[in-house]
């Protein structure tokens, strides 16, 4: 029991504080990659802005998912010389799950291995958190996305029709199993919301 709870307590503190800021290399670009903060909200929508004429996610929805400090990770790819945003990232972690929650990369930093890159990076991040499945949801028209996905081990799970209510569009379950995750992982802590 004491021992479920240190890693328990283990594992909030690696999510806290376990990302430093670095630069990184993806395609012969360097960019800044750090933690999303609040000052960062704005791009954010402008990003969303720019990749779907709208804003899936508004300022709040954001904003909560930042103040989850202990079971949510929100990465930004910065352009060191502009601090233009390039993509983001998000995803929460449970026990033995994690979660995309949401990722998209500028219209105009697409098609140069950005979305793999960081999918890669939440992928690794959960193996050594000792995850054991990684999920989303995704739009079941959004091929693109699917694909890389695919390209990741994700297989399909169950359709949710009118899962974008405002869209009134249906979604498609995708998870991966991650091989080699030990299963050394805490209680459960987090209630992730699914809306990639
Ligand atoms: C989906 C998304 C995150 C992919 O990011 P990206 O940086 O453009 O993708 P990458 O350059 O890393 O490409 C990875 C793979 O994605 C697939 N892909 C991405 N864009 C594609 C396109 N326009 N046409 C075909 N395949 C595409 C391919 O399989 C590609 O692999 P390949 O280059 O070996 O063919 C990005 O296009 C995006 O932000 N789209 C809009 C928002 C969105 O759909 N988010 C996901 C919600 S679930």
């Amino acid at each position: 029991m004491f021992r479920r709870f240190k890693d328990w307590l283990a594992r909030r503190q690696a999510i806290r504080d376990g990302f430093l800021p670095h630069p990184i290399t993806i395609n012969g670009a360097t960019y800044s990659l750090r933690r999303m903060t609040e000052a960062d909200i704005p791009a954010a929508l402008d990003l969303e802005r720019a990749v779907y004429g709208d804003t899936p996610w508004e300022k709040m929805a954001f904003m909560s998912e930042l103040q989850k400090k202990s079971t949510a990770l929100y990465l930004v790819l910065v352009v060191p010389e502009s601090g233009q945003l390039a993509a983001f990232i998000g995803a929460s972690f449970r026990r033995l799950e994690s979660h995309i929650t949401n990722i998209a990369v500028h219209p105009q930093f697409q098609r140069q291995g950005i979305g793999r890159t960081l999918m890669e990076l939440m992928l690794d991040r959960s193996k050594t958190m000792g995850i054991q499945v990684v999920s989303l949801e995704v739009r079941l028209d959004n091929v693109h996305a699917q694909s890389l996905y695919r390209s990741l081990g994700f297989v399909d799970g169950r359709v949710r029709r009118n899962y974008y209510t405002r869209e009134r569009a249906d979604a498609i379950d995708m998870a991966v199993k991650l091989s080699g995750s030990t299963d050394k992982a805490p209680i459960n802590d987090c209630d992730h919301n699914a809306t990639v």
